[in-house]
């Protein structure tokens, strides 16, 4: 595997691989990576000639100074384990100026209000700065296809519709969530969860199971009455918000229609550390 450092070594990377006609997958990350991870370059190796992932802990995307600070940070043993998975062929480490040539700040983005939901309200900026590093990773890698998580669902449609706004010609494949045995969703915050906590943390993915459920034959207003009281039952666990929106504007709804697909939303915080889930639901 090859270790780009900078946008020099990138851009003659891609120049080469361009001239011999490569197919490039991409998979952009923030590092800490896990099964998760690997799990979209699984999805690339499938449909690409070349695979090409990066690193960077993108400063702009986090409104919270002290995530910042506190998100994991290892790129000797995220090489190690690209190494090993043997999935990646090359591995882009960004240079902070390499993103932002002048000043470490987000450009703006209209993704047709799909930044004013869910993320959008919790997390001020967030989508602007996650638009800005993936257009800005994007223009420099030259991919045909790209790979994110539907864990972050919510960004993974900002970004099919930052493409579209773009008129970037990549297709944004989402690759399912990847869950441990016990049902949490992996995330790079979970290290930060000791084991009983990741045990307890299962409930995210229980409760969803019975929305999908519930979802069947209970009104939405009964199905959320049910989750506040599955977490106000819990210790250590804060309940940040449970929705559920139509998968394609990703507004709330409290009253179903038939020709709609819908899924359930959910934030958790446990022990400060904010878990992010969601499930399609019909
Ligand atoms: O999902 C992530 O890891 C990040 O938001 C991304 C897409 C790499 C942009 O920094």
């Amino acid at each position: 595997m090859e270790v780009l450092k900078n946008k020099k070594t990138l851009q003659d990377f891609i120049e080469r691989q361009k001239e011999m006609g490569k197919k490039i997958g991409f998979a952009p990350t923030m590092g800490a990576l896990h099964k998760g991870h690997l799990s979209l370059y699984e999805a690339a190796r499938k449909e690409n000639d070349l695979v090409i992932s990066s690193i960077f802990v993108n400063p702009t995307q986090f409104n919270n100074p002290e995530d910042l600070e506190k998100y994991p940070r290892d790129t000797d043993n995220d090489i190690a384990i690209l190494k090993n998975s043997e999935l990646v062929d090359a591995l882009y480490l960004p240079q902070v100026e390499d993103i932002y040539p002048e000043k470490t700040e987000s450009k703006h983005y209209d993704y047709d209000g799909l930044e004013n939901e869910m993320e959008g309200k919790s997390r001020p900026g967030h989508f602007d700065g996650v638009g800005t590093v993936v257009e800005e990773l994007f223009r420099k890698v030259q991919p045909d296809n790209a790979y994110f998580g539907e864990k972050d669902f919510q960004q993974l449609a900002i970004i099919r519709k930052m493409v579209e706004k773009k008129k970037l010609l990549i297709n944004i494949i989402g690759v399912p969530i990847y869950r441990a045995e016990n049902g949490l969703a992996l995330s790079s915050r979970n290290q930060r969860l000791t084991d009983e906590r990741k045990e307890d943390a299962k409930i995210i993915f229980d409760t969803l199971s019975k929305v999908k459920d519930w979802f069947k034959t209970t009104s939405i207003a009964e199905i959320k009455e049910k989750v506040n009281t599955v977490f106000n039952n819990q210790q250590n666990m804060e309940l940040e918000y449970f929705l559920i929106a139509d998968e394609s504007t990703l507004q709330e709804t409290n009253q179903r229609e038939d020709d709609k697909s819908y899924r359930a939303f959910i934030v958790v915080d446990v022990d400060s550390v904010r878990l992010i889930d969601n499930m399609h639901l019909d």
